[in-house]
């Protein structure tokens, strides 16, 4: 069998010492980098989005030392390894990298053989780990889900006016942050004809109101209403089938869904309705982020302006929103640049006008799925990366 590749991160606050790490790995088979990062915080960011196996962890960083992030790190995403490296060779030193859960400690500049063996034999730990932990999440089949007490980020998708692309955003999005060790769950909080499931192809053979009549409301009972979608990390809340169902939900009855999805998956993604109703309002208070599709005509823009400023009035954290402009093309009579300059920003990510996207939902297949190589597609790859950043940067 294929062996497993062992996917390190390295981080150290100075670039050259970054540069020679990754010379010295990048030829080893079985051995693959994936990232680097300067600082403690960033280095936690990084662990988050990239869930790499080893963690190569200078101690001297300027935020905080290497020594606590570990700890957060080993506390957050319990599957990965750190290796210390650090110019002390002191006995103390080691000790305190044990206490944070540390899987070794190697003194700088390590011997290329010690280093790799190390690397090695961390990297068969964290497999071995990582599979551990799944087998105790299927077999207690509270399946996916991130490691223990890592609470997962909630994406909500809404603008003010309808047609304007949430649910195609939001069902692309969902697979795009597909990654190893990562589960996804879209949310169709549009309770009145909500559309996620046929933009994914999905039969909602369970929806939301499945869980109205339950005795109690728990991951294991959530479990059995989430329907798979083509992809395997990839699983949806359907919106109840009959439109006068949406009456029955209640507000702390959907927050509390939210809360457990969260416990459930490393990112909830939400399509949501145009107006401020109840779904649509719960999620954007349950939000870690804010998507809001634009579109260049002037009545769009200021309605979402207006929207952004009432939500922001009534306690939204301004910084929780992105504007995304979609179905842009270069000839529209309003540029990226003047729109972005409209909302105060420097520049807005921009989605292209692509002749693929009514096909693609007509066939429920996501372009971000089958046809990655798109424009529409490859923009939203971009928006994923964004997003990435952007909601592990919050928990500095
Ligand atoms: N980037 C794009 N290029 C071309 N067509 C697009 C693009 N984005 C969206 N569309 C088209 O716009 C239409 C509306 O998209 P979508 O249903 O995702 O919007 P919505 O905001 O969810 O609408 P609703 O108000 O019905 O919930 C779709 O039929 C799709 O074909
Ligand atoms: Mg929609």
């Amino acid at each position: 069998m294929e062996q497993e590749v062992i996917r390190v991160l390295i981080v150290d606050d100075i670039a050259e010492t970054r540069e020679n790490l990754r010379r010295l790995l990048q030829f080893e088979r079985g051995v693959e980098v994936v990232g680097e990062a300067g600082s403690a915080g960033e280095a936690i960011r990084r662990v988050g989005e990239l869930k790499p196996d080893v963690v190569i962890m200078d101690i001297n960083l300027p935020d905080r030392t290497g020594l606590e992030a570990t700890e957060e790190i080993r506390r957050r995403f319990p599957a990965t390894q750190v290796i210390i490296l650090s110019v002390q060779d002191e006995r103390d030193y080691m000790r305190r990298a044990m206490k944070a859960g540390a899987y070794d400690y190697l003194v700088k500049p390590p011997p290329i053989d010690e280093l790799l063996s190390v690397v090695r034999s961390a990297g068969a730990e964290a497999h071995k780990e990582r599979q551990r932990l799944t087998d105790v999440a299927t077999s207690s089949s509270v399946a996916l889900g991130t490691g223990p007490g890592t609470l997962g980020k909630v994406i909500v998708i809404y603008g003010p006016r309808g047609g304007v692309g949430r649910t195609f955003i939001a069902s692309n999005l969902a697979f795009a942050l597909q990654a190893p060790d990562t589960a996804i769950v879209l949310v169709d909080a549009k309770l009145q004809f909500g559309d996620l499931a046929m933009f994914t192809d999905v039969q909602p053979r369970h929806t939301m109101a499945d869980l109205l009549d339950a005795d109690t409301l728990d991951r294991e009972l959530l479990n059995e209403v989430l329907l798979p979608t083509s992809a395997d990390r990839v699983r949806l809340l359907a919106s109840p089938l009959a439109p006068e169902e949406a009456e029955r939900f209640t507000p702390e009855f959907l927050r509390q869904i939210f809360e457990l999805l969260k416990q459930m998956a490393d990112y909830v993604v939400v399509d949501t309705s145009c107006m401020l109703d109840l779904g649509t309002l719960t999620a954007l208070e349950s939000a870690d982020l804010i998507l809001m599709p634009l579109i260049a005509d002037l009545p769009a823009l200021r309605n979402a302006r207006l929207a952004m400023h009432v939500l922001i009035g009534s306690g939204l954290d301004p910084e929780k929103w992105v504007l995304v402009l979609n179905r842009y093309h270069k000839r529209s009579a309003l540029s990226a640049d003047r729109i972005a300059n409209y909302f105060k920003l420097r520049s807005i990510l921009t989605i292209p006008e692509d002749d693929k996207v009514l096909a693609s939902i007509n066939k429920g297949q996501p372009l971000t799925l089958r046809q990655r190589n798109s424009p529409a597609a490859r923009s939203i790859f971009q928006l994923a990366r964004v997003v990435r950043e952007r909601v592990w940067q919050t928990e500095d």
